[in-house]
């Protein structure tokens, strides 16, 4: 009882710290962490941010890749607040882009997207899974060689599979479950390293 406690303060000491540094939602510390894990953004990048409403890691890849970078975010829904210059923010499903409209490629993808959860949990895993996949095939178009790739996806009977596809597109990945994580969600990022370069 009091182990539930000391975390559930901990999850919500994570959303008040959010809005004290100005991030709309608590996600930011996430991205944050496999970032500070894996070295993933750096000045001058150019990041696509897929599900980016209603903007935490909008704002942080903004923020990392400063004025010389670009981060083009999409999500069905609109952000909070304003975004920075360096940002292009759209809305729109995914599934629908065409992605040669993104402007050229990218050195970094991120995908926090989720779908609206039912409640059914093998149902919304795969829906999660679909996501993920849809995230892997922008990012199989877009990046440059060598670029890297961060998706979410909720853990289930898909998930050897989600590995399998991104190792068709990475040299390497990675698991991250970040501390800023719910206790009971079951989501897990999966980082491709190294996009290979794209087969003739
Ligand atoms: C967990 S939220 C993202 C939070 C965001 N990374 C942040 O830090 O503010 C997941 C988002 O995925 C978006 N999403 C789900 N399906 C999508 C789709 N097909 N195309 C675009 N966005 C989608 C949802 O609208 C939702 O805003």
């Amino acid at each position: 009882m009091a182990r539930r406690r000391r975390r559930q303060r901990r999850q919500d000491s994570f959303g008040k710290r959010a809005r004290r540094e100005g991030f709309p939602a608590r996600s930011v510390y996430k991205l944050e962490e496999i970032d500070r894990r894996m070295r993933l953004i750096r000045r001058g990048m150019r990041v696509l941010d897929l599900g980016g409403a209603p903007g935490s890691w909008t704002l942080y890849a903004a923020e990392k890749v400063n004025r010389e970078g670009k981060v083009v975010s999409i999500d069905l829904n609109p952000h909070e607040g304003t975004m920075p210059a360096n940002v292009d923010f759209r809305v729109a499903d995914i599934r629908d882009v065409d992605v040669d409209s993104l402007g050229g490629e990218f050195d970094l993808v991120l995908s926090d997207m989720a779908p609206k959860t039912s409640g059914m949990r093998d149902a919304d895993q795969y829906r999660s899974y679909e996501l993920f996949c849809t995230a892997v095939d922008v990012a199989e178009r877009v990046l440059v060689p060598g670029g890297n790739f961060v998706g979410k996806i909720f853990q289930g009977a898909e998930f050897e599979d989600a590995r399998a596809r991104l190792r068709e597109v990475f040299t390497k990945e990675k698991i991250v479950r970040p501390k800023a994580t719910r206790d009971e969600s079951y989501e897990l990022f999966l980082c491709g390293v190294d996009r290979r370069p794209p087969e003739d």
